[in-house]
């Protein structure tokens, strides 16, 4: 490292400079990261995943979970340098941007706390469900016509002509912005991008200070008229109308700063992400086929779209102490680029992460919208908009193809979208032309979360084979023989068991080779006191039959680092430790399997086992006297080994109160499928207040909703998938108050310091929880 590119948080120790050759020649301006920064960083991710860059002066966060954190702790890793240039500018530019008394200041997403949540709260209502709601035919008005302008041309830039221009019409009657002065927007708002996140030569920068001049005055301008006459539906027209109730909170300097920052946060990424979703789909043609064919995936698919090739790369935090993040060291001052592109193609987080499937069910996970108290506030918008344009293109010009062409990206470390999109069609073919109804066909718009019945990949089951007493192995397929997501050890898939109107929905763990990409294998035991599920599946496996099958989905990951794994499984309970097993196997762990059941016949799997595993498998039959000892067969559980078991309540308790005696509080991961724990019974629970520290929110959680739902209905986002306790995603800090706990993910030890929570399940034993929200 060079003495000139030595920046503040520099992590030079006296043994001399840390930063890798790879880490030294990481440029967010170059070619590279600029088509695709989830890619350019995916060394990054699995290497070296928080490193410190010399040519940014920034620590780079490359995996989901460090990521998440950094944005959930808003407190350590202060938002306040969000808006700050990342490259300095030259005195020149800086006076021209003084000369037009250019004052950016605080807005929503570079304030810090305790003045950035009441601001929030008070400017939040039109961002709401059913605010939104409202502007869906103009949003719906906007697209037929921008369509109706080029539908018969055979060949559009679709930036120009619809994916930039709608956003920005929208993001201007959005805002309440006259829409007589938008001309000059765009030339505005690239310079604000330059400006703020890109790399301008010293030569440019006195051009991008004028256009961002401009852009300062022209949003005076636009704030001056509004006030003359605040009485319009725009969001600005609100905001000064929440000022005169609360002039402490939304001062006019704060207006002026989100007039300007507001124009281009409304529109540029939500322009971006269509770019970026139309020109995913049309580079994966069975994919936009699919979206042509079944609509209802639109809503899934513009999250797996934006998971995968979002329009928000990066964003950016300053640390407030000295701290650390994934284990590195992090400096009180130092600053830290998070990078939403490469977390959210993390293998650790998404299974086959890299693959884009529109039925993917944790899609709406990705980060580009950001994570906790600083979340994007029109991501609804952003989503509604994106919903609505596949929707008019799918219908209208399913025929469309990309036109050969090089993608070109304003060089900056956080927006990312194509400048051009070139498309062309033959409007003979326009299906409008054959059959004027398919203009009155309207599909719905999703706010929120996508159905998830809406992604079941119907699979042909082409395998059915007894492998124990009451326990089948069946196989399932894509029809037409198509590979399908990959999946590592410990997920599994729901299947939709269908009666009449009923669905009910279990979950199986896969169990068949990984490295079979063409099927999906899972064992099924009919249970005796079955609630319909397993006798659903038992009766309907025969071959060529069809069922509905989402995921796959993990949540009971194995950690290949583990030094030692100790696999136990009780009775059916086999199935994910079997996969475990194989994968241990494959990776050369050290292992060994527990295996209990009543009998061998009763024992699924256990000829693959013993083939496989040889030595490693311990059996247990009850039946013929010989009963798995857990205290004995874990009774040297040392740091470094990690515990999976699958397996009936009884075993997993007795499991549970050993694993208080071992070093590591988190060695032990147990697989769940159901929790009746979580049912809510309104007659009998009781309403209380959940205090949000964070947000300065008092919410009351009726008997008859969970505090997820709760939190929902308050514009509080929190990410939630399984919502019945089994997988944790629905977790909340608590700071006080007595956690009646209905989940199955936390262990005693958790439980009992009343710390977090599971939102979507657990609830109050007294009156009030205080949350870290
Ligand atoms: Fe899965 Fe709450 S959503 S535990």
């Amino acid at each position: 490292m060079t003495g000139e590119s030595v920046t503040q948080g520099c992590p030079v120790t006296p043994q001399g400079c840390p930063v890798s050759d790879r880490a030294a020649a990481f440029t967010p301006f170059g070619d590279e990261y600029q088509h695709d920064p989830g890619a350019a960083l995916a060394w990054a991710r699995e290497e070296e995943p928080v490193f410190y860059s010399p040519e940014l002066g920034y620590w780079v966060v490359t995996r989901y979970e460090d990521v998440k954190a950094v944005f959930r702790d808003n407190i350590t890793f202060s938002p306040s340098i969000a808006l700050e240039k990342i490259t300095p500018t030259i005195t020149e530019a800086d006076e021209v941007l003084r000369s037009y008394g250019y004052a950016m200041n605080r807005t929503l997403v570079n304030e810090d706390e305790p003045e950035h949540m009441p601001r929030r709260r008070v400017l939040m209502e039109p961002f709401t469900a059913p605010a939104l709601v409202e502007r869906e035919d103009m949003v719906r008005r906007m697209a037929r016509e921008a369509v109706d302008a080029f539908v018969d041309d055979g060949e559009v830039d679709l930036v120009t002509e619809m994916l930039y221009q709608v956003p920005l019409t929208v993001a201007m009657r959005f805002l309440g912005v006259p829409e007589e002065d938008i001309g000059p927007l765009k030339e505005y708002s690239v310079a604000h991008t330059v400006n703020t996140w890109g790399r301008p030569k010293p030569e440019e920068q006195v051009r991008v200070a004028h256009a961002v001049g401009n852009f300062w005055q022209y949003a005076g301008h636009v704030l001056d008229k509004i006030r003359q006459d605040p009485s319009g539906p725009g969001w600005m027209q609100y905001s000064v109308r929440r000022q005169a109730e609360h002039p402490d909170v939304v001062t006019d300097s704060y207006l002026h700063s989100i007039m300007m920052a507001g124009i281009v946060a409304a529109h540029e990424t939500t322009a971006h992400a269509a770019a970026n979703a139309v020109k995913l789909l049309l580079e994966r043609r069975e994919r936009w086929e699919e979206l042509c064919a079944h609509p209802a995936l639109i809503p899934n698919a513009v999250e797996e779209c934006l998971r995968h090739s979002g329009s928000v790369a990066a964003w950016r935090r300053v640390a407030t102490t000295d701290t650390e993040v994934g284990g590195v060291p992090i400096a009180e001052g130092a600053k830290l680029l998070i990078v939403q592109a490469t977390a959210n193609r993390d293998p650790r987080h998404f299974e086959d992460a890299e693959r884009f499937d529109p039925r993917r069910e944790s899609a709406g996970e990705h980060l580009t919208f950001g994570y906790g108290a600083h979340q994007c506030m029109g991501k609804n918008l952003a989503r509604m908009e994106l919903q609505i344009f596949l929707q008019e293109l799918t219908t209208r010009l399913p025929h469309l193809e990309l036109v050969e062409q090089d993608f070109q990206y304003v060089p900056n470390t956080s927006f990312r979208g194509p400048e051009h999109l070139r498309v062309r069609w033959d409007p003979a073919r326009n299906p409008e032309r054959h059959d004027p109804q398919v203009l009155n066909v309207r599909h719905p718009v999703t706010i929120g979360e996508p159905s998830k019945h809406a992604i079941s990949r119907a699979m042909t089951v082409t395998h059915v084979e007894r492998v124990a007493e009451r326990v089948v192995r069946i196989r399932l397929e894509e029809p037409d023989g198509k590979p399908l997501p990959a999946w590592t050890s410990g997920a599994h898939i729901d299947v939709d068991c269908v009666d009449g109107d009923e669905v009910l929905t279990r979950q199986f763990s896969l169990c068949g080779p990984a490295e079979d990409h063409h099927a999906y294998e899972i064992g099924v035991l009919l249970e005796t006191d079955s609630r319909g599920g397993s006798r659903w599946v038992h009766e309907n496996a025969v071959e060529g039959a069809t069922f509905h099958v989402r995921g796959p989905r993990n949540h009971f990951r194995l950690d290949a680092d583990a030094e030692r794994l100790v696999l136990v499984a009780g009775g059916i309970g086999i199935t994910p430790v079997l996969a475990h097993a194989d994968r241990a196997k494959s990776m050369g762990l050290d292992y060994e399997i527990h295996y209990a059941g009543r009998a061998a016949e009763h024992m699924a799997f256990l000829d693959r086992l013993r083939s496989d595993h040889g030595d490693r498998l311990h059996t247990y039959a009850s039946a013929e006297g010989h009963r798995l000892d857990l205290a004995r067969v874990l009774a040297d559980v040392r740091a470094g080994t990690q515990v999976y078991a699958c397996g009936p309540d009884r075993m997993v308790q007795a499991l549970e109160e050993l694993a208080e005696s071992w070093p590591e509080p988190g060695a032990l991961h147990v697989e769940h499928f159901s929790s009746a724990l979580g049912a809510l019974d309104p007659s009998i629970e009781h309403a209380f207040d959940v205090v949000l520290s964070d947000s300065g929110l008092t919410l009351r959680v009726p008997p008859d909703k969970t505090v997820l739902h709760t939190l929902r209905e308050h514009n509080i986002d929190i990410q939630s998938d399984c919502e019945e306790g089994l997988c944790g995603s629905c977790e909340a800090p608590v700071l006080a108050g007595d956690v009646d706990h209905r989940d199955v993910v936390l262990g005693r030890g958790d439980r009992a310091a009343h710390s977090r929570m599971m939102t979507c399940c657990s609830r109050a034993h007294g009156d009030r929880l205080v949350l870290q929200l």
